[in-house]
């Protein structure tokens, strides 16, 4: 049975870490990190998902605000918006949740985005920087990831690493991560997408197989090797009648018989989910860092 990868844990953890040096600086006569998020409409998962995020700021003594626009708004008026925030010196940094509605080009509000307040490390600056090996901010998601190897001491130089999907928010970015120099790192990666030929020749053979797929239970115990390390990002909404939400939360991985055979796995809920939350905490707190010296 594998170890488990204990995202609420770990995660709490780094919060309670950033609670502490956030109260070393208001103590000092500082003002507070401040998270500012923007919502447009009311898709129920990013409604939940900016709830946890301000949530989060309260915890760790953060100020946040939240500017909710309808589904409606034009992309000039959003644009709009953005540029307020961009110049607003009383925030460290923001986020504009995505999805976006489909009248409304999500690449040109990503490039709208301050990068210097871009604590989601969409904007092809700070996308750039990561690849490059420069400072800036790293996308949430990948960046916990990469914390979460680092404090479990999963050894990753030299390992073969096979990368289920190729988002720009997950896949794309936990690929150039895994292949830069350092620890976490200096792993042989391959990236792997819908147009895959044999994708199971590839994560037979791999180390750590990390899936960012969003097809439930997609990942069998026969598509891994004995040992490996499994990181599951999925985590899609499953219609459950018998559920008290209507749903539950599953993950890429068929969690039970993989579990039998990897070394370490992420359990969905539980494990990539709370350390992605954190990460954007620890980029505001850069973002703060960089501010206020
Ligand atoms: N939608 C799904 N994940 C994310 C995220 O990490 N940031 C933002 N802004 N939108 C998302």
């Amino acid at each position: 049975m594998a170890n488990i990868l204990d995202g609420i844990k770990l995660s709490k953890q780094i919060k309670q870490e950033i609670k502490e040096e956030v109260s070393k600086f208001v103590e000092k006569g500082n003002r507070a990190p401040h998270l500012s998020a923007i919502l447009v409409g009311e898709n129920g998962a990013s409604v939940t998902y900016v709830d946890n995020k301000i949530k989060d700021c309260q915890a760790v003594g953060f100020r946040s605000s939240l500017v909710r626009l309808p589904e409606t708004i034009s992309e000039e008026e959003l644009l709009n918006e953005i540029s307020k925030l961009n110049i607003d010196d009383s925030l460290d940094g923001f986020i504009v949740q995505l999805p976006l509605p489909k009248h409304i080009d999500q690449e040109k509000i990503i490039m709208a985005i301050n990068p210097d307040k871009d604590v989601d490390g969409f904007h092809p600056e700070n996308f750039g920087k990561m690849a490059l090996e420069m400072d800036g901010f790293l996308p949430a998601t990948p960046y916990g990831i990469m914390v979460m190897l680092e404090r479990y001491n999963i050894s990753t130089e030299g390992k073969d690493v096979v990368v289920i999907g190729r988002s720009r928010i997950v896949g794309k970015p936990m690929s150039i991560l895994m292949s830069r120099k350092g620890n976490p790192g200096d792993s042989t990666v391959t990236l792997t997408h819908s147009k895959t030929k044999d994708l199971v020749e590839y994560t037979k053979k791999a180390d750590i197989v990390i899936t960012a797929l969003g097809v439930p239970h997609f990942l069998k115990a026969e598509m891994i090797k004995d040992g490996a390390v499994i990181v599951d990002v999925g985590i899609t909404r499953v219609d459950d009648s018998t559920k008290e939400r209507g749903f539950y939360l599953a993950g890429d991985v068929d969690f039970s018989e993989v579990a039998a055979k990897a070394s370490w796995i992420t359990p969905v809920p539980g494990g990539v989910g709370p350390m992605t939350r954190a990460m954007l905490l620890k980029n505001t707190m850069q973002s703060y860092t960089n501010n206020i010296q």
